[in-house]
């Protein structure tokens, strides 16, 4: 294993550069060290205005994501060793793909939480239990069907990873559609018949073409390549549903079935492929 290992780092300051230009620093290979911590030793020895942001140290904040030899990463879980045991005695750290860069290797992330809010990330009823009926409960079988879906950490990391965002930055991207399918699979919600119907349309569920990068690169092991695959596949029979449909059927009810939940009909329009 190498005792040294440089680090390529892009460096960019909107307000003086046209463009990121990168900067070469050596630092020592420790068995511990993760990337998060090489950037700290530079930081702290060699170059204090290098900019990057992190916070838990523990993969948890999901702030810390960047590109490390071309893959999306977390900085505070990728070791240097795993690179330097394999030969490597460069690594080039960048920014996130597809991401507004704000400088050096932090990036914009405005446009993804918008994303997130599209997909309604809170339990919708249309029927609310006076108080004093007590908690929703929930059975352990219950919380298992969405509980990988809760698991995000919102690090953006499928979205560097995910061709169809660097094609069609309009694409809500796999994270939003995690968290959707989290919530639609929660027994305590009614409103799948809503957010399907703001996310059935080609930037929604219908702009994924399967390439499965996000769930490989995932972290925490979401797995958003499967939600996804999962809400097209209901929406889709909602689809077949509505076709077979006698003529003068309540046309959201057809679109969108009687059956997602116990809703009733819901609010949005009616595209459905
Ligand atoms: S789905 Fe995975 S990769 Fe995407 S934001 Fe959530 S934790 Fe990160
Ligand atoms: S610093 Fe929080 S996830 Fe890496």
């Amino acid at each position: 294993m190498a005792n040294n290992i440089v680090m390529e780092i892009a460096r960019y300051s909107p307000e003086h550069q046209s463009e990121p230009t990168f900067e070469s620093y050596e630092v020592p290979v420790h068995k511990e060290w993760v990337v998060l911590d090489a950037l700290n030793h530079i930081k702290d020895t060699q170059d204090g205005t290098l900019t990057y942001r992190w916070s838990c140290r523990m993969g948890i904040c999901g702030s810390c994501g960047m590109m490390v030899n071309g893959e999306p990463k977390l900085a505070c879980a990728t070791f240097l060793s795993s690179y330097a045991k394999n030969g490597t005695s460069r690594l080039r750290v960048e920014p996130l793909r597809y991401f507004p860069i704000v400088r050096d290797l932090v990036v914009e992330v405005g446009q993804f939480v918008g994303k997130l809010k599209k997909a309604k990330p809170w339990l919708i009823r249309q029927e609310e239990k006076p108080l004093s009926a007590g908690e929703y409960l929930q059975t352990p079988q219950q919380l298992d069907d969405y509980k990988q879906y809760s698991m995000c950490i919102n690090c953006t990391l499928c979205y560097a990873a995910c061709p169809v965002v660097g094609l069609d930055p309009g694409f809500i991207g796999p994270a939003a559609l995690a968290l959707a399918q989290r919530y639609n699979k929660d027994s305590r919600d009614q409103g799948s018949q809503e957010r399907l119907a703001a996310l059935a349309h080609p930037d929604g569920i219908w702009g994924c073409t399967f390439v499965g990068e996000c769930t490989r690169v995932c972290p925490k092991h979401v797995d958003p390549a499967g939600a996804i695959q999962q809400y097209k596949l209901t929406a889709a029979f909602h689809y077949l549903k509505s076709l077979l449909m006698p003529r003068g059927q309540n046309i959201e009810e057809a679109t969108y079935g009687s059956d997602l939940g116990s809703t009733g009909p819901g609010t949005g329009n009616t595209t459905a492929a």
